[in-house]
């Protein structure tokens, strides 16, 4: 297909930032000017087109950007859906920028709205997935995540060898949501003894009994990596009161009551380590910027090819465009041969 050039292409980040938006925008800048297309950034995700706050991006704006962690752009968990005055400002200010497509760079709920915008109101929307949860589906990886594995895996390492001077258990919460892949990808690469996930819910009982079977081996400390959504059956389900526009709960917590019942329990002193958005800050890996570069280029591709209601999506090895539609509808969860393979170093 001809490349229809001269577009006005609106780019926006939604949902928690995550390293490598920068690289996709400036991939977005790189590939849409040498098709003479112009790239309009809106601010904060869905509230700068609720709010129609814009600015205008070229190759200039985006120099250097491909090693810069968060989001020029800014973001913000702005969910247009969650009211109808909002959403009528939102179809309001569209009509007024202009814009002949939209790329949404985001998690399920950034795309989720990218493909309600596409399927209920006929916009002209591309996707690409981001996050460090890793949990989008149709596409193998998200970019954000490595970078996270690489920083929770530092962090371990270092863990590691202060556990094993003071003989403690190290309990080392991470995020990722409902979903345990930067837990099982961090817990593997780390060593841990003890990977728990939402994915595969265990108990304290289990959990002792692990660290038991660990110590009678001679080996007086330990490392349990907890994903912030874990299911553990003897802890109490503390849940949070606060939830953002989509409806999610703010998680964290789960490591210090699981360090206080294990310590309380086996008698070994335990200490926590939260890491928190620590995952989400600072450079990409080269691994996230390639990643996230290739993303961009395809999604100015599948814009200048007017291939609507697409997200650009990783496939063996390749870069394909999967319906956002079947994209959203719901999320990747870490399959269990994976988990398996993850215990076969336990305790
Ligand atoms: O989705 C990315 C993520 O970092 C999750 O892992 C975490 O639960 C959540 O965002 C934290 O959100 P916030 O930045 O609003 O605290």
């Amino acid at each position: 297909m001809s490349d229809p050039a001269g577009l006005r292409v609106g780019v926006l980040t939604g949902g928690g930032d995550c390293p490598g938006l920068n690289a996709v925008i400036r991939a977005i800048v790189r590939d849409s000017e040498r098709r003479g297309s112009r790239v309009v950034g809106i601010r904060e995700g869905w509230r700068g087109l609720v709010e129609a706050d814009t600015r205008s991006l070229s190759r200039d704006d985006v120099s250097g950007m491909i090693r810069e962690g968060g989001t020029m752009l800014l973001t913000s968990r702005t969910n247009p859906f969650r009211a109808p005055k909002t959403l009528e400002r939102l179809l309001e200010n569209w009509e007024r920028l202009a814009l002949d497509a939209l790329i949404a760079i985001g998690g399920e709920d950034t795309l989720g709205v990218a493909a309600r915008l596409h399927s209920e109101y006929g916009w002209p929307v591309v996707g690409v997935p981001k996050t460090i949860d890793n949990d989008v589906a149709c596409t193998e990886l998200t970019f954000g995540f490595d970078t996270a594995v690489s920083i929770a895996t530092e962090a371990i390492d270092r863990l590691q060898t202060t556990a094993g001077s003071h003989q403690r258990l190290m309990v080392v919460e991470v995020m990722g949501r409902h979903t345990g892949w930067i837990a099982t990808w961090a817990g593997l690469a780390g060593g841990a003894d003890v990977i728990c996930i939402p994915e595969r819910p265990t108990s304290v009982d289990e959990i002792c009994e692990r660290l038991e079977q660990r110590r009678r081996a001679g080996r007086g400390f330990a490392i349990l990596v907890v994903a912030e959504g874990a299911h553990i059956r003897g802890l109490g389900e503390a849940r949070s009161a606060r939830t953002d526009e989509f409806g999610h709960e703010l998680l964290g917590g789960v490591g210090h009551e699981l360090a206080r019942t294990v310590e309380r329990r086996t008698g070994v002193e335990a200490r926590v380590t939260v890491l928190g958005h620590i995952q989400r800050g600072g450079t990409p890996t080269a691994f996230d910027r390639v990643l996230a570069t290739r993303y961009g280029v395809y999604a100015s591709g599948l814009v200048h090819e007017a291939a609507f209601g697409q997200m650009a999506a990783l496939k063996a090895g390749t870069i394909v465009s999967v319906s956002l539609e079947e994209a959203v509808a719901e999320t990747k969860a870490v399959p269990l041969e994976l988990y398996e393979l993850s215990e076969v170093f336990f305790g």
